[in-house]
């Protein structure tokens, strides 16, 4: 394959978005490494079945030996690693894989990295890059009057997938400190958009308001979080991967901070407008307060100042439109979505909200 990159986590929510976009660029290829766990779905790429340029490669981040031969057969020039375990309700249901894959499979990739990047010749060794793409959650959490998060902000994670972020994110700079491993990382806020697992909030509500269902708020439904739409987290990583500089660390966020319940409001709204219900109730009636998440952070807001000074960069989708389009989406997409509510997935609602009563 030409000009190849190697993907991890292509076939989830933001991996499948980046893989449609790259593919847009010419002469360009992508080798997709995931595990379709539950998060995965090789169907949101099913636009580049029999395309020369893509090829999808089940199998575990965890996996050496696999690792080290896709890296040996098709001779990426970069590695952009989304692969993860992204739930925070999930990870404190059950932990365990959120430090196999997040911190274990951060390794295997990294060291699998360092061993095929040392044996490269010297200009192909200085092109290469390996893309570490964490979140904001490895910060902590805001108070309301707090500055937002900058690249120098002490890191203090709540959660424990906040925490097997941020221990990755340690892996991916010792792997610089240490062997001069070209990694690059970015932290990036809240995405949305298409494709996203209907375990997150706003697919979820839209999802609960389309069909008339109670609209789960945790807590008191303040809770902040800066919104980015997936294509704009895209557009940044693309950024990155071409002139960020090695070994630093890049914010990415919206400047678009929303308490909770503002957000299910506006998909309330949205919907009443482009799906009216037939008795003209407004789906703002469904709100529900129930029982809030466990050491749930407060706020999140990113400073993305130093991608915009350095790289150019800026988001070009504003908040409501955005979460216009998105609404769209999935009423547009309504086989996808039943495609990907498996038993699994039902499980995964019983177990998460039937404990959680309304306040
Ligand atoms: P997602 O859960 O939608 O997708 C994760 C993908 O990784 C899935 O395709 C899954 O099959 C794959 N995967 C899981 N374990 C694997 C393993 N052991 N080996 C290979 N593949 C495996 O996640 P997402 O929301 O697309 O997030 C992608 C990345 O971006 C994650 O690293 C996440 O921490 C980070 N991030 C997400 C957000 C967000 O708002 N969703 C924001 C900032 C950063
Ligand atoms: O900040 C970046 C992070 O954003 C990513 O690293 C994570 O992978 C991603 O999942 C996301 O984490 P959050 O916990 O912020 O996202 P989630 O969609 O789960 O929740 C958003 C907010 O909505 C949060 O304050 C919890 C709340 N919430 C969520 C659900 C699922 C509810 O009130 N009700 C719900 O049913």
């Amino acid at each position: 394959m030409q000009d190849a990159i190697l993907v991890t986590g292509g076939a989830g929510f933001i991996g499948s978005n980046f893989v449609l976009g790259w593919i847009g660029t010419p002469g360009s290829s992508v080798i997709n490494l995931d595990l379709l766990t539950y998060a995965g779905n090789p169907a949101n790429l099913s636009s580049l079945e029999g395309d020369a340029r893509y090829l999808l490669t089940r199998g575990d981040i965890c996996d050496a030996e696999l690792v080290g031969s896709l890296l040996r057969k098709h001779q990426p020039r970069a590695i952009v690693h989304f692969a993860a375990e992204s739930h925070v309700d999930r990870s404190i249901a059950s932990p365990e894989a959120f430090i196999r894959t997040n911190v274990q499979g951060t390794f295997v990739l990294l060291e699998q990295a360092k061993i095929y990047w040392s044996g490269l010749g010297e200009a192909d060794r200085r092109a290469f890059r390996f893309l570490h793409v964490s979140t904001d959650e490895v910060y902590g959490s805001l108070g309301e009057h707090d500055a937002a998060f900058s690249e120098t902000t002490a890191y203090a994670p709540n959660s424990p997938y906040a925490a097997s972020k941020a221990a990755s994110d340690h892996l991916a700079r010792a792997y610089h400190h240490t062997w001069g491993l070209p990694v690059l990382t970015t932290n990036c806020s809240n995405n949305y958009g298409p494709f996203q697992f209907p375990e997150k909030l706003i697919p979820l509500m839209i999802l609960n308001a389309l069909e008339g269902r109670p609209l789960p708020v945790y807590g008191d439904g303040r809770n902040v979080r800066d919104w980015l739409f997936v294509e704009d987290h895209c557009a940044a990583i693309r950024a990155v991967l071409r002139d960020g500089r090695i070994g630093e660390t890049y914010n990415i966020g919206g400047n678009s901070e929303r308490a909770n319940i503002e957000v299910v409001t506006m998909i309330c709204d949205l919907l009443d407008e482009m799906r009216p219900r037939e008795a003209a109730v407004p789906r703002r009636n469904l709100i529900t307060f129930v029982k809030d998440r466990p050491g749930h952070d407060r706020r999140y807001a990113i400073d993305a100042r130093k991608l915009s000074r350095e790289l150019g960069w800026q988001p070009a989708e504003q908040f409501a439109s955005g979460l216009r389009k998105t609404v769209g989406w999935y009423l547009d997409h309504f086989s996808w979505v039943e495609s990907v509510r498996t038993g699994a997935y039902l499980e995964w609602i019983k177990q998460n909200y039937t404990k959680r009563v309304a306040l």
